[in-house]
C-alpha cells in the first residue's frame, strides 16, 4: 500500500479514516517523526517530579532530574517489557522500578539496579538495558519529545506557529504559567484525525451545534447584554453566527499541517479585572508589547498532529490516538501566575465548555465522530472531497498562508504533511 496513493489536491480516501494498518504505519512515521507536546515545566517542578503521556500509542515518563533538567524515557521495562510506571504523575526520587521485578531505572533511562543480578548468568550488562530515553526539547517551558534522533530542531517543526506558544506566555504579567493539577478529558470511538479537521471547521458548527446555539441566545436575552455571560455560553453564541463573520475572519496556516483561525468568541473580563490585568502587563512588558499582547485574538491553533492551544483561554488539549476507532483528548489548564483570578475561573469554564463530555457543545461532535467512523467505515465508500475555499489561499509572508476561516485550507494543509510523513525514510 503506497499511503501517498490516499490523499489528492482536493480529496482523501475514506480508508485513512478506519484502516488498522494504516493507524500502525502513522504511529511509526507520524508519531514516530513528529515533535509531540507532552508537558509543561511546572508540572515536574522539583527533581523527581514526573508524568506520564504517550507519544502515539508508546507510553512515556517525563521526569525533573536531579540536576535540573527534564528527562524522557519509553515508560517500558527492559527485563519482560511491563510498563514502569501506572500513575499520572507523582514523585520518584530514586528511579523508576519495575514491578515486576524490581529493575531500577534512573530519571535518563540508566539501568541502575537489578535484583539478584548475579543470577542472571553474568550475562547482563546494566550498560546495555537502560530504558529508551526520548529525545525532548523545550520552548518557552512547553516540553515537547520526539522518537526521531534525526528530526530537526523544534523550533523548526514550530515554524511560525511557535508564535501561539509565545502568545500564551506573554500572557503572564509575571512571565511564569503554572499548569493547574486536573485535567478533563473525554474519549470517543473515532479517528484521532477528526478532532483535528473538526475544530476549525467554522462551518459545521451552525448546523451541528445549532440546540445549544438556540439556549444560549434565550441566556443572553435574560441577561440581557454579553457581559457576565461565561465563555461556555460566548462560545455557544459565536456557534450561531452567520456563515459571512466567517467569511470575513482569518484562518492562517503554515506546514507541517499546523492551523489557526481568528477569535470570535468576543468574550470579555469583567472591567475591573481588565484595568488590573492591562496595568500588570504594562508593568511587565512596556506599553507597546502589552498592547501586542492584548491586541492578538487567535481561536484554535492546532499544532499538527497532537496539540491544539487556546492562549486566551490558557488551554492545551492533546489529542491521543489510542486505536484507529479510539481516540483520547486531553484538556490542561494554565494559570497566569500573578494575574486576576477571574483569567484562571474564566479558562477553567471556557475548558468545560470545550472538553468536558459533559458539555452540551462536545457532546454533538463526539455524535458526529461517531457517525464518520460508521459512515466512512462502509466497503467501498470511496472518496471524501475537501475542496472548500480551494481558490481563496494567499501567500502571506514568513511561511504563513492566509485565507478564510471558511475554508477547508487547514484539512488540505493536514493532509499535506500527512502523507510528507507517511512516505517510507
Ligand atoms: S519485567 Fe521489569 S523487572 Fe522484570
Ligand atoms: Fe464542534
Amino acid at each position: 500500500m503506497d499511503p501517498a496513493s490516499l490523499v489528492t489536491d482536493t480529496h482523501v480516501h475514506h480508508s485513512v479514516y478506519t484502516d488498522p494498518a494504516l493507524f500502525r504505519l502513522e504511529m511509526e512515521r507520524i508519531f514516530g517523526r513528529a515533535w509531540i507536546y507532552l508537558a509543561h515545566d511546572s508540572e515536574i517542578a522539583e527533581p523527581g517530579h514526573y508524568v506520564t503521556r504517550h507519544i502515539g500509542t508508546t507510553g512515556v515518563i517525563v521526569t525533573r532530574d536531579r540536576d535540573g533538567s527534564a528527562k524522557a524515557i519509553v515508560n517500558r521495562c527492559t527485563h519482560r517489557g511491563a510498563t514502569l510506571c501506572a500513575f499520572e504523575r507523582g514523585e520518584a526520587p530514586h528511579g523508576h522500578q519495575c514491578p515486576y521485578h524490581g529493575w531500577l531505572f534512573a530519571a535518563d533511562g540508566a539501568l541502575k539496579m537489578v535484583p539478584n543480578r548475579q543470577n542472571y548468568a553474568g550475562v547482563l550488562d546494566l550498560a546495555e538495558n537502560g530504558a529508551r530515553p526520548v529525545r525532548l526539547e523545550s520552548y518557552r517551558g512547553f516540553l515537547f519529545g520526539t522518537l526521531d534522533d534525526a528530526a530537526g530542531p523544534l523550533v523548526d517543526f514550530l515554524g511560525p506557529m511557535a508564535s501561539s506558544i509565545d502568545d500564551l506566555v506573554d500572557r503572564s504579567p509575571t512571565g511564569r504559567l503554572s499548569c493547574a493539577p486536573y485535567v478533563l478529558r473525554h474519549h470517543y470511538r473515532g479517528n484521532w484525525k477528526m478532532t483535528f479537521e473538526n475544530l476549525n471547521d467554522t462551518i459545521h458548527p451552525g448546523f451541528a451545534h445549532a440546540a445549544s446555539v438556540v439556549s444560549a441566545k434565550h441566556v443572553a436575552e435574560e441577561v440581557g447584554s454579553r457581559d457576565g455571560l461565561s465563555p461556555t455560553v460566548g462560545m455557544m453564541l459565536a456557534n450561531g453566527k452567520p456563515i459571512q463573520f466567517f467569511q470575513d475572519l482569518d484562518m492562517m496556516v503554515a506546514p507541517p499541517g499546523h492551523s489557526y483561525i481568528g477569535g470570535h468568541m468576543g468574550a470579555n473580563y469583567s472591567p475591573d479585572t481588565a484595568d488590573r490585568y492591562t496595568a500588570d502587563l504594562i508593568a511587565f512588558h512596556g506599553p507597546e508589547k502589552a498592547r501586542q499582547v492584548l491586541g492578538t485574538d487567535r481561536h484554535l491553533t492546532l499544532l499538527y498532529p497532537s496539540s491544539t492551544w487556546h492562549a486566551r483561554y490558557q488551554t492545551v488539549r492533546i489529542v491521543r490516538p489510542v486505536r484507529h476507532d479510539l481516540t483520547e483528548v486531553i484538556g490542561y489548564v494554565f494559570r497566569l501566575e500573578g494575574a486576576p483570578e477571574e483569567t484562571f475561573r474564566n479558562a477553567i469554564e471556557y475548558v468545560n465548555g470545550a472538553n468536558s463530555a459533559a458539555s452540551p457543545v462536545i457532546s454533538d461532535d463526539l455524535e458526529l465522530y461517531e457517525r464518520l467512523r460508521t459512515g466512512n467505515g462502509y466497503d467501498g465508500a470511496g472518496w471524501i472531497p475537501y475542496t472548500r475555499g480551494l481558490n481563496e489561499d494567499r501567500e502571506a509572508g514568513n511561511g504563513w498562508t492566509r485565507t478564510p476561516a471558511t475554508s477547508e485550507a487547514f484539512i488540505r494543509n493536514q493532509f499535506r504533511a500527512w502523507a510528507h510523513y507517511m512516505e517510507a525514510a
